[in-house]
């Protein structure tokens, strides 16, 4: 099958098609960056940024559903971001709640299966009660795996890891000679999941923000100037073309 993109330039591109039978990526992490920025082009308060990101967000769930991805993760919360002004992580806390409200069942009814990484225990317990009410009430499905990163950093989910293998050396459980790639990348939030294919940031920032530092070793990078609440479906096949004209070598030839 193959999905046409009309008004794709066809310039740096050797085709403008996705082919939907090759090489699609199967976990795809997005950086959703600039919400802040969108809003306040359009003289908004940052947090209508927030708002309209959130269509965003549906829009790339549709169309992760209809590629048939496997994992989509997405970048929701950083464990940095509590340095903002506390109505603003107010007001994003909430968020998750009035997304679910009106989308839970659109989910279900995709077979979509929402998980979260990050420290889930430090969120306010009403979006805890959202997140893991979505999470249950979709529990039973086996589509696409819609991954919130919420409150998470890389740097502490590997200081977490390598706890836990303290702690189990500790208990002889295993010995040090046990400790390999294999152990540290089962003891991350991510242990269930392929790593990323392709990492997307919008907004122009040429960053990663302590984002899957250990997964996205060999992860195709994307970024692009567009701000998350501008980034639609179409943006989105652009990067899955880019990425399906990638070579991917992996330190071969
Ligand atoms: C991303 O948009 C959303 C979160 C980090 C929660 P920003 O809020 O960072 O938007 P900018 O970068 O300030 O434009
Ligand atoms: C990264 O965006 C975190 C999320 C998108 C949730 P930030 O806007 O927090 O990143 P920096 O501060 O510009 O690096
Ligand atoms: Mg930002």
């Amino acid at each position: 099958m193959a999905i046409r993109i009309p008004f794709l330039k066809s310039k740096n591109r050797k085709r403008s098609t996705i082919q939907t039978n090759e090489s699609l990526p199967g976990h795809v992490a997005i950086i959703m960056d600039g919400n802040g920025r969108w809003a306040k082009k359009r003289g908004l308060p940052r947090a209508a940024g927030h708002k309209e990101g959130m269509k965003t967000i549906k829009k790339i769930v549709k169309k992760a559903v209809e590629l048939k991805l496997n994992v989509l993760t997405l970048y929701a919360f950083s464990t940095e971001n509590w340095k903002r002004p506390k109505s603003e992580v107010d007001y994003i806390m909430k968020l998750p709640s009035e997304f679910l409200d009106t989308y839970l069942q659109e989910l279900i009814d995709n077979n979509v299966q929402v998980r979260t990484i990050g420290d889930f225990s430090a969120l306010p317990v009403h979006t805890q009660k959202a997140v893991q009410t979505s999470i249950d009430e979709t529990a039973q499905n086996d589509g696409l795996i819609l991954n919130f990163a919420l409150n998470y950093g890389s740097r502490n989910e590997i200081v977490g890891a390598v706890k836990d293998i303290v702690h189990d050396i500790e208990q002889q459980q295993m010995s040090k000679d046990d400790i390999n790639e294999e152990a540290i990348s089962e003891r991350l939030y991510t242990k269930d999941y392929e790593d990323p294919d392709l990492l997307i940031r919008t907004s122009g920032e040429i960053r990663i923000s302590n984002f899957l530092l250990w997964q996205i070793a060999y992860a195709e990078f994307y970024f692009t100037e567009v701000l998350w609440p501008d980034f639609d479906e179409i943006e989105f096949e652009k990067s899955l073309i880019d990425y399906q004209n990638r070579k991917r070598r992996y330190g071969g030839i």
